[in-house]
Parts: structure tokens; C-alpha cells; sequence
């Protein structure tokens, strides 16, 4: 077979829709870092229009003059490569329609527009010829999408379960180093600018669901959306929940888990918070950083860390796109994109199988003991640990169950719920990060 040579006069084309947080210094990195990238794309890469709302705002690096409002006029100028860094799903979904049809290849970071649309923009990338990234899309700087769909290509993936929400996880260390509560913190993140402008986002687990739903495709070769993902967020975690797990040596993470259910007849994809033991790598991941744990076949554990969101990190991610990307302009070729041809069935949560964590107010009587055990087992949930601590008149019980489904750890709270000796149930959540049943 013979291919054209490239021509080493040629630039290659790059234009950005959105030139905020992270488009600004995608904007200004690539100008400034351009001698560099030239020999490792084989060309030189030319930054030839940048839409923002605003364009009259100066922007460190970027000259003025390709500054414009007009996105439309930017996604369908037939640059080589569209970078779309304005986030939410319209106008990005439409433009980003335009600049393929158009004969762009598409880097973007919008994991919001991929987890909602992401069949209908994969396959208009087939359509029309070209290339669609998005590795900043999920974990900012790590790289993570590419070894799932590249590296791992020959592997199997059972599960993939991280922390990929940053702004979470600075408020679930506060709450577990320094003793704060939810409320306090939330405050405090708002006022840093962790959280995003809705910042129901982050802490509902939307941003982590999303992030989910793209990694779950990659890795389980199946078609996922957010409408598939189980989500719960952190605003019902309580000081009482942390005190338990460190008691329990564990710390609580609000993980995104993705995982194939052992006949392998399926995937559950899931985002709560989680307990972890303190010797979980996942445990040791603080503040605002991100850690994706894989688990694969031969491979067997992985693990990713690094930043998961600012603009300089995320600009990373997106200038290896647009590298990867432009280098296939130059070779006239396109990249592998992402196969969904596993088609398994996304199972609902009640399929899950998980260890839980149950934080009970009874009380401080003969044979209390034995009448909780008795309601977790007629309910068919095996108890692995107990710890029992005297409050006053009543007694703390902090129980942690073996495997359990959903359904029946429901049953076997509402039948907690339900006896005099327990007077609260103050607490329950997942356990991960254990070996065993
Ligand atoms: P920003 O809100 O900071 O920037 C959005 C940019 O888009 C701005 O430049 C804005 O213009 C421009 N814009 C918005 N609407 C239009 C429109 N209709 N026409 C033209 N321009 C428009 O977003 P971020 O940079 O934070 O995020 C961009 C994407 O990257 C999102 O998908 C986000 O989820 C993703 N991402 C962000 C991370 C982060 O750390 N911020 C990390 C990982 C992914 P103007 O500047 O004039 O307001
Ligand atoms: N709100 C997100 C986070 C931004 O906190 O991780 C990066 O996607």
C-alpha cells in the first residue's frame, strides 16, 4: 500500500470553541509550546480561531484578532482540528455535528455532552471520517481513556472504580482530617471556586456519573449513558459516618465503580459514597486529586492518579488529543475509536452485590445483641463485624455486612427500622475495597 507522503509546509489547523478555565490555556499552550509540537506531529499546528462569548476579553497568549463570537463560523470553517471547550450539551452537541460534517476531527473535554450523546457524536465521527477525543473528559490530566482504549485493547476489563470527582473528595478529606461537617465544608468549597457554577453537579454525583457512564464504554466495549448509572450523592454523609469508619480504620470516598457481575451476563455502573479500608490505594487519595483503580484480567490491579481538573492539567489532556489528532491529518489516517460491539446489558443496582456499613442507636439491654443479628439474618444479610460502644442509656452498634444485595439490606433495614430495641438507624453505606465474600 502506498500513502502520500506529508507535506512538512503544511499546518495543520486548530480552532477552539471556548477559551475559559480550560480553553484559555489550551489557547496559550499551544502558541507557546508550538516549536516543540511540530516535530512531534510532524507539522506545524496553527491556531486559527477561538469563539467565546466574550471576545473582547484579552486572553494571555492568543492573539485578539482570532478572537470572535461567531462559533458556528469556527466549527465550520474546516480547520483540521475543532477543540470544543465550552461545555454543557447545545450549542456544543450541534456545533460539534457541524465541524465533522464539515471534515474536522474533534477534541473535546465535555464529558457532560459524551455521556448523554456520545453514540450519536461517535458515529457521525464514522460517518464523516474523523478523529473524536476526549481524554480530559474524564480525570482532567490523567491519562486513562487512551490506555483503556488502547492499551488495554487486549485485555479484559472486570472493573474500574475511582474517585474522578475532585471537589467531592476536598470535602470528604476535610470532613474525615479535620472533623468538619458537611454544611461547614460546602461553604468553605463554594468559596474556594471547587465547586462548579450548579454545584448540585458535584455533590448530587452528576459530574461522577457522567465520568462513569464514558469509562464504562471504554472499558466494558458497551454502549453506556448517565441515564444508566446508579447515582448518590454525598450531601447525606454525617459526621457520625465518618467517626464510624475511622473507628472502623476506613475512610469514606465518593467512588465511581463500573463492573462486569461475575457470570458476566452484564455491567452495574454505580456512583455513592463508599468506605474504604485506610490500606486501599483509593483511601490515600486526598483533596482535590483523582485515582482510577483497574482491574483487569492479565494486567490484574492499575492504577491512575494525578490532577483532575484546572485549567493548566486539563489543558494537558487536551493538547495530547489535538497531537494525537493532528498527527493523523498528517498521515492522512484516523485513530481507533471506541467499539461498543460487547453490547452486555446495563443491570440495575439491585443486581449489585456489596458489603455494607450499618450504623444503629439501640438499646442497652440483655439480648439486644441477639435480636439485631436475628433480624440481619432472617432477612438473609450474613453479618461479617460487629462494634458496640455504651451512649448512655443506649449502645452505638456499628455493623459490617458480607456480600449483600440491595434488596435485601433494604428489607433488612426497614425490619431494623421497625423493633423497639433500636432506636435509630443512623447510618448506611457501601463497603468496597475488601477481599472475600
Ligand atoms: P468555562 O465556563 O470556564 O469556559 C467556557 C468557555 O466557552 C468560555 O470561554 C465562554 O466564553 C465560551 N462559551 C460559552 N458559550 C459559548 C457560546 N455559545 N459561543 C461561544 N463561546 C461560548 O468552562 P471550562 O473551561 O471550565 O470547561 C470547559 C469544558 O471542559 C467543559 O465541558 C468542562 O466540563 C470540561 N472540563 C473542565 C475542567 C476544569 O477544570 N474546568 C476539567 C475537565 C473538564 P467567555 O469566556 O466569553 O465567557
Ligand atoms: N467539578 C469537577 C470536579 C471538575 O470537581 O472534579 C472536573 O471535571
Amino acid at each position: 500500500m502506498s500513502t502520500t507522503p506529508p507535506d512538512p509546509d503544511r499546518a495543520v489547523t486548530v480552532a477552539l470553541l471556548g477559551a475559559g478555565t480550560v480553553g484559555a490555556q489550551v489557547g496559550r499552550l499551544l502558541n507557546q509550546t508550538a516549536a516543540d509540537l511540530a516535530p512531534r506531529v510532524g507539522a506545524p499546528l496553527r491556531l486559527v480561531a477561538v469563539a467565546a462569548l466574550d471576545p473582547e476579553n484579552p486572553r494571555e497568549g492568543i492573539d485578539p484578532a482570532i478572537q470572535t463570537s461567531d462559533a458556528r463560523a469556527v466549527a465550520t470553517s474546516g480547520a483540521d482540528i475543532v477543540v470544543e471547550l465550552m461545555g454543557g450539551i447545545e450549542p456544543a452537541r450541534s456545533l460539534i455535528l457541524d465541524a465533522m460534517a464539515a471534515g474536522s476531527s474533534v477534541v473535546t473535554a465535555n464529558k457532560a455532552l459524551l455521556a448523554a450523546h456520545g453514540a450519536e457524536l461517535h458515529a457521525a465521527a464514522a460517518d464523516n471520517g474523523v478523529d473524536l477525543f476526549y481524554e480530559a473528559a474524564v480525570a482532567g490530566a490523567i491519562p486513562l481513556l487512551r490506555p483503556l482504549r488502547e492499551s488495554l485493547a487486549g485485555d479484559r476489563v472486570s472493573k474500574v472504580m475511582g474517585i474522578v470527582n475532585g471537589s467531592t473528595n476536598y470535602m470528604l478529606t476535610k470532613m474525615d482530617e479535620e472533623g468538619v461537617t458537611y454544611e461547614q465544608i460546602f461553604d468553605e468549597a463554594r468559596a474556594l471556586g471547587y465547586l462548579e457554577a450548579d454545584p448540585s453537579l458535584d455533590i448530587d454525583g452528576h459530574d461522577a456519573a457522567a465520568k462513569a457512564a464514558i469509562l464504562a464504554a471504554l472499558a466494558f466495549h458497551t454502549h453506556v449513558t448517565i441515564d444508566d448509572v446508579h447515582c448518590e450523592g454525598i450531601s447525606k454523609v454525617t459526621a457520625d459516618d465518618v467517626r464510624a469508619a475511622q473507628a472502623m480504620g476506613m475512610v469514606i470516598k465518593l467512588l465511581a465503580v463500573a463492573e462486569r457481575v461475575p457470570d458476566g451476563s452484564g455491567v452495574i455502573v454505580r456512583v455513592h459514597p463508599t468506605m474504604l479500608p485506610r490500606s486501599h490505594p483509593l483511601a490515600s487519595v486526598r483533596l482535590s486529586f483523582n485515582a482510577v483503580f483497574v482491574e483487569a484480567e492479565a494486567a490484574g490491579e492499575l492504577m491512575f492518579y494525578g490532577r483532575g481538573a484546572g485549567g493548566v492539567p486539563t489543558s494537558s489532556a487536551v493538547l495530547g488529543d489535538v497531537v494525537v489528532a493532528a498527527r493523523n491529518r498528517v498521515t492522512g489516517s484516523i485513530g481507533p475509536a471506541r467499539t461498543v460491539y460487547a453490547k452486555l446489558p446495563v443491570l440495575p443496582i439491585a443486581a449489585a452485590q456489596t458489603r455494607f456499613y450499618v450504623n444503629l442507636d439501640v438499646a442497652d439491654r440483655p439480648g439486644v445483641l441477639a435480636a439485631i443479628a436475628t433480624a440481619f439474618a432472617k432477612n438473609g444479610v450474613s453479618i461479617q463485624v460487629v462494634r458496640q460502644e455504651g451512649h448512655g442509656d443506649n449502645a452505638g452498634l456499628i455493623v459490617r455486612t458480607h456480600l449483600a444485595s440491595e434488596e435485601d439490606l433494604e428489607r433488612t433495614v426497614e425490619h431494623l427500622r421497625d423493633m423497639d430495641e433500636v432506636k435509630a438507624v443512623l447510618g448506611v453505606m457501601r463497603v468496597e475495597g475488601e477481599a472475600g465474600t
